[in-house]
């Protein structure tokens, strides 16, 4: 039986990366095989592509950075992804196609009719569940403040932040597959929807 695919998406500082090891337990108790992973970097060219992608120093246009997204993808998915979907691996990755469509799409104003199309080119898997932190743009980014020096996207002003957070919402509004997070609540509050969402899945 293949493995399921399991992603997490959000703005910045949605806290996505803290609910992980929640999500890890829950796995963990149902004895699950799984690995984690994230994009950008999870493929071998990865490493490479990621420094690029996030260098605040780095000039790059909305499509070559949308096109960087998708090679770093397809990568991801060729070499990572489906060998262990196929193996009856579940793979949980840290961001995945919804964050193009949000990012590239939304933040830099491209066409997602020319991601969605790239993305039934390049035959990317559909994830099984995706578990969207959301929380308001103001809360987000002052928490990612907060954290290391701020990278390329980051430094982007309010505006844009917004329109992602606008675009992940349409998404999830058409998508049943996308379960939506309030992660402005307390962590508490957090972890127990994220565990009714990944019960109710494990359940169906
Ligand atoms: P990362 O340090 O992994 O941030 P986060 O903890 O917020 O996931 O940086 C990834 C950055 O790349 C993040 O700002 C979102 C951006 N990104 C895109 O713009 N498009 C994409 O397709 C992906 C996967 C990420």
């Amino acid at each position: 039986m293949l493995g399921k695919f399991i992603t997490l998406e959000g703005i910045e500082g949605s806290g996505k990366s803290t609910n992980l090891e929640v999500i890890k337990a829950i796995l963990d108790k149902n004895k699950i095989d799984y690995v984690l992973t994230r994009e950008p970097g999870g493929g071998p060219l990865g490493p490479l592509l990621r420094e690029l992608l996030l260098d605040k120093d780095q000039s790059i246009s909305p499509s070559v950075e949308m096109l960087l997204m998708m090679a770093d993808r397809k990568d991801h998915v060729d070499n990572l992804i489906n060998p262990n979907l196929d193996k009856g691996i579940w793979v949980i990755s840290d961001r995945y196609l919804d964050s193009t469509i949000a990012y590239q799409g939304g933040g830099r104003q491209l066409d997602v009719k020319l991601i969605d199309s790239l993305s039934i080119e390049l035959k990317l898997p559909t994830p099984d569940l995706t578990l969207l932190f959301d929380l308001p743009v103001d809360v987000a980014l002052q928490r990612a403040e907060k954290r290391s020096e701020l990278d390329r996207f980051e430094r982007e002003p309010k505006d844009f932040h917004s329109r992602i957070r606008d675009s992940y919402l349409e998404l999830a509004s058409s998508n049943n597959r996308i379960k939506t997070i309030d992660s402005s609540e307390d962590i508490g509050i957090v972890t127990k929807q994220v565990e009714k969402h990944l019960t109710e899945f494990l359940d169906a």
